[in-house]
């Protein structure tokens, strides 16, 4: 879900487009383009950086045109499937974000309707659907062929026999950015500061007709007014959409990133998970592999398949694994990657496929090396992670695991159809706990001043433990060690001191009590104790100092919301100490060496 712009106005259009993309540039992307419009549409398109995109570009003095970044959903990158599209007469070019989700269907109606596709998107069947209605009138085009498409969508489009742009949203952003006889279009305010301070942000359901005379703003064909807001912002900040670290963007992003990844597998109509990924009858265990916060995610996908489907499941570290002797029989290997690119993930696939294993990766990133390797993919859709610290590719790996766990469960479907069911209510309760941050933020500046802090929880949150002192260790760099809670007193024990805070994950599972005892145990060697706990479990007030609250969700999906917790308790801990929080010292965001 990447970067659009469009511009109208006195100025040659090009290297205002080029630049408008550079300032989108941190968004990620895979490919990039651009379409000017003048007595036809001239575009340029490949999967390349901007920088190489404007080398092939021709010097050009047309006053309007549109521009894409793109991070492929539906097609690997590739200059087939770059951006802008067009329809068959090659005089509309149009620019997208976002999915159209029955784009396969109208991809078929078009199809024998004369129309022909050369890319494997979704959004080329945007164009085709102007090219149908236009009868002389863009806007009205636009508008009917709105109405064939679902999904989400922000799309520029323009057609040489009309004068400017015609642009449209829903449930995905787009900002138009009013100027002195020239106006812009983009995803994102970053993209236009460079010419005007003053945008408007339109609603789902709207339509913006924009000339280099003005912009105006339809809903339902009848002219509607939007407010004009004033920028206050540098563009620095304005890439963060006003938040001060790309982390805490895409913790907050959570909610809408849940909902991305379960959204074309769970039935609107029905609470039923359809994967289109069979669990094959011939297969006899599951194995998963990946690093860091991967690996965390594949420890707690471990128990929840385990548990739902009965198969037996293993997870290995993937650079343990490329050194050992693991058997591998019928076993179906599934690696989890955000990136699709990590080298010991890679290596560990390799091995997998030399020995005949079925292979799949999970992962974000559309057209990256695990997707070519893998037999078979999953996307996770949580649209380009910026920060270092993964917080919002986890949650959305935990959203399909669990998924994948509820597609291949053996039991009684009343209790598959109401988890789908609690699945899809998961991003109100995120939503809820993010809307409380603030007492979380006066947590993580009781826990700066410490340098050791112990994370600890049984059962499915023993990871989420593993993963919350990950988290805390590489962006605050104070030393934070996850234990399941049984295990501290075989050793762990030694170090427990006043100045030894632990925080203790208490989900109410059946290791509630277990875990109580546990957290008596801390407390006699006098460790401060910070639970992560239910809201309105006032039992755990007898036994810990302070707690931070977390929305009520069955056991089984506590994790998502004790680890949305607890990315927030390291981010405000980070904070305080003045860390660089987006790029921590020593790390990469991909990690491409063995
Ligand atoms: C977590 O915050 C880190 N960025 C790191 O552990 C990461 O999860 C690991 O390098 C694996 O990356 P991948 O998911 O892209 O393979
Ligand atoms: N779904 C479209 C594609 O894959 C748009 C992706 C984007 O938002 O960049 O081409």
């Amino acid at each position: 879900m990447c970067g659009i712009v469009g511009y109208v106005g006195h100025r040659a259009a090009q290297p205002v487009l080029v630049n408008c993309l550079k300032r989108l540039e941190y968004r990620g992307y895979d490919s990039c383009g651009i379409a000017l419009l003048g007595k036809d549409v001239e575009i340029y398109k490949d999967a390349i950086r901007i920088e190489a995109l404007e080398k092939k570009l021709r010097p050009h003095i047309n006053k309007a045109g549109i521009g894409h970044t793109r991070w492929a959903t539906h097609g690997k990158p590739s200059q087939g499937n770059a951006h802008p599209h067009a329809d068959c007469t090659g005089k509309i070019a149009v620019v997208h974000n976002g999915v159209i989700d029955n784009y396969l269907a109208l991809r078929e109606k078009l199809t024998q309707e004369g129309h022909k596709f050369r890319s494997d998107t979704d959004t080329e069947v945007i164009p085709h659907l102007i090219e149908k209605y236009f009868q002389g009138d863009l806007q009205e085009a636009v508008s009917k062929a709105i109405g064939d498409m679902s999904g989400s969508y922000a799309f520029v489009a323009i057609h040489s026999d009309w004068d400017g742009m015609v642009v449209a949203r829903n449930e995905s952003p787009l900002i138009l950015g009013v100027g002195d006889k020239e106006n812009l279009v983009a995803s994102d305010v970053p993209a236009v500061l460079d010419y005007t301070d003053r945008v408007i942000y339109l609603e789902d359901g709207d339509i913006g007709v924009v000339t280099g005379d003005g912009v105006r703003c339809f809903r339902n064909g009848k002219q509607i007014d939007r407010e004009v807001h004033r920028i206050p912002w540098s563009i620095e900040e304005a890439q963060k959409g006003g938040y001060a670290h790309f982390m805490i963007k895409e913790i907050h992003e959570q909610p809408r990133v849940i909902r991305n990844t379960y959204k074309g597998y769970i039935s609107a109509l029905e609470p039923v998970v359809n994967l289109g990924i069979r669990k094959d009858a011939g297969i006899n265990d599951i194995l998963f592999i990946a690093c860091g916060t991967s690996y965390y995610a594949a420890l707690v996908g471990q128990q929840v398949i385990q548990s739902l489907t009965q198969i037996p499941v293993r997870v290995e570290i993937a650079s343990e694994f490329n050194y050992s002797d693991t058997v591998l029989g019928r076993t179906w290997v599934i690696v989890i990657t955000q990136s699709g690119e990590t080298a010991d993930v890679m290596r560990a696939l390799k091995k997998a496929k030399e020995v005949g294993c079925r292979t799949l990766a999970i992962t974000n990133v559309v057209g990256s090396s695990a997707t070519r390797l893998a037999d078979e993919t999953l996307y996770i859709t949580a649209g380009p992670e910026i920060c270092v610290a993964a917080t919002k590719s986890f949650i959305a790996q935990l959203t399909m695991l669990y998924l994948m766990g509820l597609a291949w469960a053996s039991g009684d479907i009343r209790s598959r159809v109401s988890m789908a069911t609690e699945l899809r209510q998961l991003p109100d309760k995120v939503q809820q706990l993010i809307d409380r941050e603030e007492e979380i933020a006066a947590f993580g500046k009781y826990l700066a001043k410490y340098e050791n802090v112990f994370f600890v929880g049984r059962g499915l949150n023993y990871p989420v433990a593993l993963e919350g002192a990950l988290k805390l260790k590489e962006i605050s760099y104070i030393h934070a060690e996850g234990y399941p809670a049984g295990e501290l007193k075989h050793g762990p024990f030694a170090l427990l001191t006043p100045k030894t805070p632990v925080v203790a994950i208490a989900a109410r599972d059946n290791t509630y009590d277990t875990l109580m005892a546990n957290i008596k145990e801390i407390k006699a060697r006098e460790s401060p104790v910070l639970a992560i706990a239910e809201e309105g479990d006032i039992e755990i007030e007898k036994y810990v100092d302070f707690a931070v609250r977390v929305p009520k969700v069955s056991p089984i999906f506590s994790p998502i919301v004790n680890a949305v917790a607890l990315q927030l308790l390291a981010y405000y801990t980070a904070k305080e100490r003045g860390c660089s929080i987006d790029t921590p010292r020593n790390l990469a965001k991909s990690v491409t060496v063995e």
